[in-house]
């Protein structure tokens, strides 16, 4: 995968629904949501880092927000802000308005349910911080989807991308059973599917993952990048534990075909509950992962 979207392996052998992108996203909520929730201190410390470069937006959006925890915690980091979320799928926007409901920040938080980029065309304000995290990478044209976001900015703001990093480790190396490596081999597996969803996806434009240099090529500048780490060592919550149960669940169901009879051997033990060696019971589990965010700014002055 070379990057850390073993968040975000791709369900090829699911395809029930004609959505955006032709997956069930909604199906995924559950898993989407217990993520960015375990993430949010990441999340909260991104924010506080994007506060130093626009300290005080009036509209943040964020394309692709899925179940809108990431646009919550932009809310409550912006207190002064309207937070757009921009989603294809309308369940997952239901969720995160629910979210706002939840956390007292719904009366200025709205939603905006279409086709990235096109259904930005409904946002009727310029936006000062533009939130991006997992999204871009499926939409056919990364480049042009960019260059729709930059166009939506106001003078001066601040278009923030979060793509790459590193694949997260939820175990050591070595761990008993099985044959050292597990989760770099299931990581290889996640880069070939990852580009196999992208060359799938309709209109796929193949584009080189420099992310500064493509903010750069939309005319952005002062392009830079950051990587922040959700780190929880061992022993885990049983919310984070929880987490990493469902992370594996996940590499038996959308993985497992392109395991060796091991390695699947390897995964069904660790998530048998009745199982010692299992993630439901070993002390060893961890979660430990590095999410790059790729930031620039408009131009001032030129509109
Ligand atoms: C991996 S999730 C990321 C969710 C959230 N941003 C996060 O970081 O947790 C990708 C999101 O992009 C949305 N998405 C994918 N393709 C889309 C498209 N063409 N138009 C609109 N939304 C899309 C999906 O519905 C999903 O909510």
């Amino acid at each position: 995968m070379g990057h850390q979207h073993d968040h975000d392996t791709h369900e090829r052998n699911h395809l029930h629904h004609h959505d955006h992108g032709d997956r069930d996203w909604s199906a995924m909520a559950p898993r989407l949501e217990a993520e960015a929730e375990l993430f949010s201190p990441l999340y909260a410390r991104a924010a506080a880092w994007l506060s130093k470069r626009q300290p005080h937006p009036g509209l943040v959006v964020d394309a692709g927000s899925g179940p809108g925890v990431v646009a919550c915690v932009l809310a409550e980091a912006f207190p002064g802000a309207r937070v757009v979320a921009a989603d294809g799928s309308g369940p997952l926007l239901e969720r995160a308005r629910a979210r706002a409901e939840r956390l007292g920040v719904a009366d200025r938080f709205s939603t905006v349910e279409g086709d990235l980029p096109d259904a930005l065309g409904d946002l009727d304000y310029p936006v000062d911080l533009f939130w991006a995290s997992r999204s871009l990478h499926h939409l056919a044209d990364q480049r042009a989807a960019l260059a729709a976001f930059a166009e939506r900015l106001a003078p001066g703001g601040t278009l923030a991308l979060l793509e790459g990093g590193l694949p997260a480790r939820y175990l050591p190396r070595d761990i008993g059973i099985g044959r050292p490596g597990l989760q770099a081999r299931i990581g290889a597996v996640e880069a070939e599917l990852f580009t196999a969803m992208r060359a799938e996806l309709p209109g796929a434009v193949a584009e080189t993952e420099d992310w500064p240099g493509l903010l750069t090529s939309v005319g952005l500048h002062g392009a830079t990048s950051r990587t922040f780490l959700l780190d929880l060592p061992a022993p885990l919550s049983d919310e984070a534990r929880a987490f990493v149960v469902a992370m594996f669940e996940h590499y038996r169901e959308n993985l497992g075909e392109h395991l060796d009879a091991s390695d699947l051997a390897t995964v069904e033990q660790l998530l048998d509950p009745d199982d010692e060696a299992s993630l439901h019971h070993r002390p060893d589990v961890f979660v430990l992962a590095a999410h790059t965010i790729h930031v620039a700014e408009a131009e001032f002055g030129n509109r």
